[in-house]
């Protein structure tokens, strides 16, 4: 009989062993740089399927950059069409001084950029104290490694414990956090008004601000990027995604069949809606696949995202009622963060438990628990996002892919372009 290469267990020993030892080092993917590499370690080798390729032709599409000094109704409109259309839009004129981004993106660049023997201290994937710098969050998980060192923070409800935090990034962490918190306010406000909402602030009385995890994002220069990725094709699992990047392009969003660049543009915010969001407005917003290609420039690519994600747990989620009719059906459950938590712990639920989990309000819907939690269980297994490193939000997000995995074709395929520049 014959083995694939990825069933052999030779290999798959071997690439353990790499793995472990690379990750071991501590020396990140930019170690690995500065030792003058010029072949990628076999790890990070993609799949041929999925190598995106880097020189992508300019597309017809163009992610919306709004102004935010436009007038409110402009505004409220701009933003619809594209969170409807796009999932993702810059902003520019927000008010938030170039200063406050700028000394985010250089103190981030700046911790990466230390001698070794200092930045190797913070090296660790245990998010125990809120905090951890490592290559990939999934690396012992995913098929392929990708080109990318990554500090990943819990912001808010709970602050992370600041000793395991770069000192020296903590000051431009802080101001951002509450730059965030702001822009968050008002754009939960524009986007409620864009749903035709008549109390504006229900995302933000849903607790949508108020847990935050920020992944700053390190993507050095790779010498072979055709044959890795900086961050694979994925959707954000939360609310809204708050972004900031540097002048090196490489984020790209999934137009139709097509991959659009989010042009860095000095000052601008990325804003992109996540996964609670699409269902929280029975998908007139959509949560949109995109990636990051390895970067091929000398100079390094920053990004620093901060997730927007809910922390009430008692609340009801799903499609807002004030947004259904019978000619508007809800597309997706509605669930608890409780009810998903204890069905994500619920291996040893007695009959009786079940059944009485399974009529309570009718949120679980018809499908039998077990098999809800070993579907949530596989979920699991595929999703990594620095967003599951809240523990209370991981079952909602499962739930949330599930959903959307039951719901196909689901995406722009279907939907109009109707907004450029
Ligand atoms: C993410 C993400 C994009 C970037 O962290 O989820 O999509 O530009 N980042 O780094
Ligand atoms: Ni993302």
């Amino acid at each position: 009989m014959s083995t694939t290469k990825e069933n052999d267990p030779d290999r798959n020993y071997d690439r353990l062993k790499q793995l472990k030892e690379f990750d071991e080092s501590k020396i990140g993917v930019k170690g690995l740089v500065d030792r003058g590499l010029s072949t990628i370690p076999s790890f990070f080798v993609h799949p041929d399927s999925s190598n995106p390729p880097t020189n992508s032709t300019r597309s017809r599409h163009n992610i919306p950059v709004i102004d935010f000094t436009s007038p409110r109704e402009i505004l409220v409109q701009k933003i619809q069409e594209s969170a409807s259309s796009f999932g993702f839009f810059q902003i520019i004129n927000h008010g938030i001084p170039l200063a406050t981004i700028n000394h985010l993106l250089n103190s981030v660049t700046s911790f990466n950029e230390l001698p070794e023997s200092e930045k190797m201290k913070y090296y660790s994937r245990d998010m125990a104290h809120g905090a951890a710098f490592s290559t990939n969050f999934d690396l012992y998980i995913s098929k392929a490694a990708s080109w990318r060192d990554t500090l990943q923070l819990r912001l808010a409800p709970t602050p992370p414990d600041w000793d395991h935090v770069p000192s020296s990034c903590k000051e431009a962490i802080i101001d951002w956090d509450k730059e965030v918190v702001a822009i968050g306010e008002k754009l939960l406000g524009l986007l409620c008004e864009g749903l035709g909402l008549g109390n504006t602030d229900v995302l933000k009385e849903m607790s949508c601000l108020e847990a935050r995890i920020m992944a700053a994002h390190y993507y050095p220069y790779c010498p072979q990027p055709e044959l890795t990725a900086g961050l694979t094709s994925h959707s954000d699992p939360g609310v809204l995604t708050v972004l900031v990047q540097n002048e090196v392009p490489g984020l790209q969003v999934k137009v139709g069949e097509e991959w659009v660049y989010v042009e860095p543009v000095e000052g601008a915010i990325v804003i992109n809606i996540g996964d609670i969001l699409q269902i929280m407005s029975n998908d007139k917003y959509i949560s949109v696949e995109h990636r990051v290609l390895a970067n091929p420039c000398k100079e390094p690519r920053v990004s620093v995202a901060v997730f927007l994600n809910p922390s009430l747990r008692d609340k009801v989620f799903g499609p807002l009622l004030e947004l259904l009719s019978d000619e508007k059906p809800a597309h997706y459950q509605q669930f608890t963060f409780a009810e998903r938590a204890r069905c994500g712990s619920a291996e040893k639920l007695t009959p009786k438990m079940e059944q009485k989990i399974n009529k309570g309000d009718g949120s679980i819907g018809a499908v039998p628990i077990h098999s809800q939690v070993r579907k949530i269980r596989q979920e699991m297994e595929k999703i990594n996002h620095p967003a599951l490193q809240q523990p209370e939000i991981r079952p909602v997000v499962h739930e949330i892919a599930r959903q959307k995995r039951s719901r196909s074709p689901l995406g722009l395929a279907q939907r109009p372009i109707s907004v450029g520049n």
